[in-house]
């Protein structure tokens, strides 16, 4: 079969190179894709958002069998409405369905209707509303979301008035959102965090493995807020039980809840977790992969993923037997020096190859190819992942590698992996 990939990060590389090991994929097409090169993958660069229809052209004569939607922007604008409207198989939910992650004042509603648990909250559409709930309140922190999609950058934990009034500021005043349609404040909740990932054909249901996600920029969970600078599974702590009740309490009620607002979702649900002292909370659900969590769990998953896509989008996940490496496997991310904030792009970057020799993958996220050369091109350059039985081996192998790859202003974690690290 031949599959479309859309999207151009680490997340999306991953899912290229294993759909690339398949027997059944002949072909793999990548709009628009990365610096990466893969075996049986072609770059397409058309632009998927602003040209359905030029998109939906090259379907038909590529003679494409299903399209695998990575990021979260297309599912927010209807592209898999548009695609199943035109009999095209797609792997990701319609708009309703992504309404969980584009809408989080839409998600904390349905949260609360259907009994899953999650913080204490309230929803304010303008500036007066929740400036005087803010004069009310008598205990810090607390957590303000700007309901819409905000690029990674709608969400802040505050910790006093003044720094509450310039988050609002900035949403309703300053629109550095864009529109927003309202805020979220809700209870700030205290836990180790995790991601969790289930894929539904809209009925039945697989959980694939829990992964901790690193976001912060900083060793030891400090600095700000990032799109994730690394990555481990499995997860110190996570146990059988913990993964029947987040099932039970969370993932079931989450699927059929959809089911019951007349939303068939087809996809993964990605429900980013806090396991509180009284039991796991959602802090926020996407409606696709994580990223940089997809790069470990391609790394771990031993199933034909074109299996697990394929029962995603023809109802019948009942029917799908998954299988898991049984190793640990870690992802370190290499950032350009500046980011999350303001960084410069452009700059070569050697050895990759060099460095995989040592028995690692790097994905690629932010880079490009200029002039046959491989050059940054974004904030989160590569993702080097590896896996072992044993994590001391396992980061020795991976942070080897990363001393080998060369580009001016590379930046990463150095405690990724170490035990009960944020
Ligand atoms: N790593 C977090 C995310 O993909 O949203």
């Amino acid at each position: 079969m031949k599959v479309l990939v859309l999207g151009e990060g680490g997340r999306e590389h991953a899912i290229c190179w294993k759909l690339s090991q398949s027997q059944k994929v002949e072909e793999i097409f990548w709009i628009k894709g990365n610096g990466a090169c893969e075996e049986k993958v072609t770059k397409v660069d058309l632009d998927y958002l602003k040209d359905r229809h030029g998109l939906l052209k090259f379907i038909k004569e590529k003679n494409i069998s299903i399209v695998v939607i990575g990021p979260e922007l297309p599912l927010s604008e209807g592209l898999t409405n548009f695609l199943q409207e035109n009999k095209v198989k797609v792997f990701g939910p319609t708009k309703e369905g992504a309404q969980l992650e584009c809408d989080k004042g839409w998600a904390k509603k349905f949260m609360h209707k259907y009994n899953i648990p999650t913080a204490r909250f309230n929803i304010f559409t303008d500036y007066e509303s929740i400036a005087k709930e803010i004069l009310k309140l008598n205990a810090y922190p607390v957590v303000l979301k700007a309901t819409g999609l905000a690029a990674g950058k709608g969400v802040k934990i505050v910790n006093n008035d003044s720094e509450a009034h310039a988050f609002i500021e900035d949403v309703f005043v300053k629109k550095k959102f864009g529109v927003q349609s309202g805020i979220v404040l809700e209870d700030y909740l205290h836990g180790p965090e995790v991601s969790v990932f289930a894929l539904t054909d809209g009925y039945n249901v697989i959980n694939l493995i829990p992964v901790r996600d690193h976001k912060q920029l900083l060793d030891g969970g400090k600095g700000p807020n990032t799109g994730g600078m690394g990555a481990i599974s499995p997860i110190p702590g996570w146990t059988k039980d913990l993964e029947k009740q987040v099932t039970k309490e969370i993932i079931l009620p989450t699927v059929d809840g959809l089911r019951n607002e007349g939303i068939l979702y087809q996809g993964v649900i990605f429900a980013g977790l806090i396991l509180t002292p009284s039991g796991p909370q959602v802090l926020e659900y996407n409606c696709r992969f994580g990223d940089p969590e997809t790069q470990v769990i391609m790394r771990l998953l031993e199933s034909d993923l074109t299996d697990l896509i394929t029962a995603t989008i023809d109802g019948s996940l009942d029917t799908v037997n998954i299988k898991w490496k049984d190793e640990n496997a870690l992802c370190i991310i290499l950032a350009s020096q500046g980011y999350p904030e303001n960084y410069e792009k452009g700059f070569e970057i050697k050895n990759i190859e060099k460095a995989e020799k040592k028995g690692v993958k790097v994905f690629h996220a932010g880079t490009k190819i200029s002039e046959e050369k491989t050059v940054t091109n974004g904030g989160r350059v590569l993702a080097v992942t590896g896996t072992d039985k044993d994590m001391e081996n396992l980061r020795k192998t991976v942070y080897s590698a990363i001393e080998i790859i060369d580009f001016n202003g590379k930046y990463y974690r150095k405690d990724i992996g170490l035990t009960e690290n944020k």
